[in-house]
């Protein structure tokens, strides 16, 4: 399939582009965007054969949901059943943003969308990009993001060229998205209300809203059952990753061995570390200070270890600050739950 490429400038979108990309997604096309999360992959949320296309071209498994996307807060009744109170609240004070709300869905949304499911994910993204695309079409835009199934999100217009190009109608490269980890997963239909996926919101943020809000997902490798690497095979760079915890010098001489009996491995790391370690093929996610830094970098940052043609990562943990649930969650993931445990 041809592949259109589109630069753009992320603080001016270019009209007429989106015209064309808005044209595309009109007449039942697939067009990767880039959202203040993760790049996304559009197709019109209303059409099953539009959303057929997003499932082939991810090699995505049709039983996992996507996420509708709109710009105006009006818009969610035509489409679902219960827009609570709760959930209007959470909608005025977090959208535009990295929040995704689940709601009740009503028949017009396709089964496929949904997984079956009779619920449905809505997220009204902040990127301007998105905003006027999304507009310029008047549809509902069905969009997981724009990586191929159990590859690292994109979170750069080159890591969607290289992942989609020949199986999507067009690309817009807008270059890197800002917050860097997907938005945050809240299901406001069962009770008590819970966060599925911890993301650009920190969960302690949403909690200060609504009280009895729980956590309905996976950090660590201690509260899920421990099953067989391609189940949670997901966010996963070429070479396997193995998660070393405990004190940072007991880390470091842990990793420098383990790296020492195999000069094609790599290390994930922190600013703060990076001196400390041997290997030639280290890559710096940011400072522990800053685990905004951190998100926005992870997806890129594993993504590079497939360049340096590694065998093995080794990283370290990074789960301090409002961002550090979510990039545990996604770190444990690609790295399928496997953990040296030096405090053990
Ligand atoms: O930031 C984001 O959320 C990005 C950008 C493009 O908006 N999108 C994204 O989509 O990450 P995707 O498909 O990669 O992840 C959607 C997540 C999946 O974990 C899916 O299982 C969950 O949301 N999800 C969607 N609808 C759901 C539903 N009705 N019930 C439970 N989980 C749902
Ligand atoms: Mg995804």
């Amino acid at each position: 399939m041809e592949t259109k490429i589109l630069k753009m400038d992320p603080g001016n979108p270019d009209i007429e582009s989106l015209q064309i990309c808005a044209e595309i997604l009109k007449t039942g096309g697939t067009v990767a965007f880039p959202t203040e999360t993760v790049y996304g992959l559009g197709a019109n949320g209303l059409d099953v054969s539009a959303v057929k296309k997003i499932f082939e071209a991810k090699g995505r498994p049709g039983d996992n949901p996507l996420i509708l996307h709109l710009t105006n807060i009006n818009d969610i009744e035509k489409y679902s059943l219960s827009f609570s109170n709760e959930a209007r609240l959470l909608a005025k004070i977090f959208w535009p943003g990295s929040l995704s709300i689940i709601l009740k869905k009503k028949d017009i949304i396709p089964d496929l969308v949904t997984g079956g499911l009779n619920t449905v994910a809505f997220r009204i993204p902040s990127n301007p990009i998105a905003r006027k695309l999304i507009s310029l079409t008047g549809l509902p835009i069905a969009a997981p993001s724009a990586n191929l199934s159990g590859k690292p999100s994109t979170t750069d217009g080159k890591h969607v060229i290289e992942d989609l190009f020949g199986k999507v109608d067009a690309i817009i490269d807008a270059g890197k998205c800002e917050v860097g980890l997907e938005s945050t997963v809240v299901d406001m239909v069962s009770y008590p209300p819970a966060v599925l996926r911890p993301g650009g919101i920190p969960f302690e943020k949403i909690r200060m809203i609504i009280p009895e809000l729980i956590k309905d997902y996976h950090i660590s490798e201690t509260d899920t059952p421990r099953s067989p690497g391609m189940k949670y095979r997901h966010y996963s760079p070429e070479a396997p990753i193995i998660l070393v915890k405990g004190r940072d010098e007991k880390v470091a001489d842990k990793i420098n061995k383990l790296t020492e009996q195999e000069p094609k491995s790599g290390v994930l790391c922190s600013f703060e570390t990076i001196d400390q370690y041997t290997s030639l093929n280290k890559i710096c996610i940011g400072s522990r200070n800053d685990s905004d830094e951190i998100a926005a970098n992870i997806f890129d940052s594993l993504r590079m270890f497939d360049k340096l043609d590694v065998k093995i990562i080794y990283s370290e943990f990074f789960g301090g600050g409002q961002m550090g649930d979510a990039i545990m969650n996604r770190l444990f993931k690609a790295a399928s739950y496997e953990v040296i445990d030096l405090d053990l």
